[in-house]
């Protein structure tokens, strides 16, 4: 803080949204801004609940936090107003103007397409809207009535807020290996999802960022096809502790082990001045539910150490479990 963009180090769901989660409510935060589509899930554990958020910010859980939804975003309308209902934040959430439409028939386009199913997307349709986005053709949400008492100018309020010294967080989507441009292409999104990207879906300039936290989780896991390296059986992975159901779409995910040339390459391209580690406890349970670095075991001190040491960056922040407070902040 106070400009601090999250971004995720592998092919998503690293545990973002509990990180944002975190964050809004220890800084605590003033301003979350949600960046990317409707086809990522941020799961927050909240009050004892489970969220799986795909268009509200994951800062929602800090009461006093201003909500805001990018002009680079495709925004689902029926989805975004069924969350700000499901989540009570009408009265302190707004879209940008100028943010697309992602349509029904893009959901359709991207189901029946034999070339999109066989990359294994989510099917919410988001290659498809951004392909309309492209080709200058797609609704903006000025265009939207549902909208209209939520419109406002997204990169005003967040420079405002910035020039303020507010604490201001910019909520990335999915991993820098599903990155249009920098992922295992074509096996990726359609968007570029890097650090850069998530400011520029914004509307933040790179020199008003104070730091780039980026997210990978112990091990690895993707959903839909493409390589992984290191790639583990599902057998396996439910022995080990580590078989995860996508918490949007409901598919199985796959899984590795941690892979330290994916995360140096993720720390490279994203800029990264520090690392969130979630999910600690599920490749070495002992330390479930620690809060103090000093109480880890020894090979999972020496797991951290190594991520550190390879990435050339801290890791400040160690999930222990799923609830926001499940962790070790390592921070001043
Ligand atoms: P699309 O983003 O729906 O076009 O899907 C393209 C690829 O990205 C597929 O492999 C999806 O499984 C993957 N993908 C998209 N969003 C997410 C996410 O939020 N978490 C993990 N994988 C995702
Ligand atoms: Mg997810």
């Amino acid at each position: 803080m106070p400009c601090t963009v999250v971004a995720g180090g592998f092919w998503g769901d690293e545990g973002k949204g509990k990180i944002i989660s975190y964050l809004a409510l220890k800084e605590p935060l003033d301003l979350c801004i949600r960046t990317g589509s409707v086809n990522a899930a941020h799961t927050i554990w909240h009050g004892g609940k489970r969220y799986a958020l795909h268009m509200v910010p994951g800062g929602f859980v800090q009461q006093k936090c201003r909500l805001l939804v990018g002009p680079g975003t495709n925004i689902h309308v029926a989805k975004f107003l069924e969350e700000v209902d499901e989540t009570g934040v009408k009265n302190r959430i707004g879209v940008d103007s100028q943010a697309s439409i992602i349509e029904e028939k893009h959901s359709v386009q991207d189901k029946s397409s034999a070339h999109l199913k066989g990359l294994g997307t989510t099917g919410w349709g988001v290659g498809p809207a951004i392909e309309e986005h492209v080709r200058r053709t797609a609704k903006l949400a000025k265009d939207t009535p549902e909208l209209k008492p939520y419109l406002t100018d997204v990169p005003e309020e967040a420079n405002n807020a910035i020039a303020k010294g507010r604490n201001v967080l910019l909520e990335g989507t999915q991993g820098i290996m599903l990155s249009l441009f920098y992922g295992t292409y074509p096996f990726v999104t359609g968007r570029d999802t890097s650090a850069s990207a998530i400011c520029s879906e914004a509307g933040v300039g790179p020199k008003r960022i104070d730091d780039v936290l980026i997210v990978f989780k112990a091990f690895m896991t993707r959903v839909g096809t493409g390589p992984l390296p290191g790639e583990i059986s599902k057998e396996e992975a439910q022995k080990r502790g580590w078989f995860e159901i996508a918490a949007g779409t409901g598919r199985e995910r796959r899984s590795a082990p941690f892979n330290f040339e994916v995360a140096k390459k993720a720390v490279m391209i994203n800029g990264a001045t520090q690392a969130a580690i979630t999910k600690l406890d599920c490749v070495y349970p002992e330390c479930k539910g620690i809060r103090k670095f000093d109480h880890l075991s020894r090979e999972a001190k020496h797991f951290i150490d190594e991520i550190e040491k390879q990435t050339g960056i801290p890791a400040m922040l160690i999930g222990t479990g799923p609830e926001a407070l499940d962790i070790i902040d390592r921070r001043k």
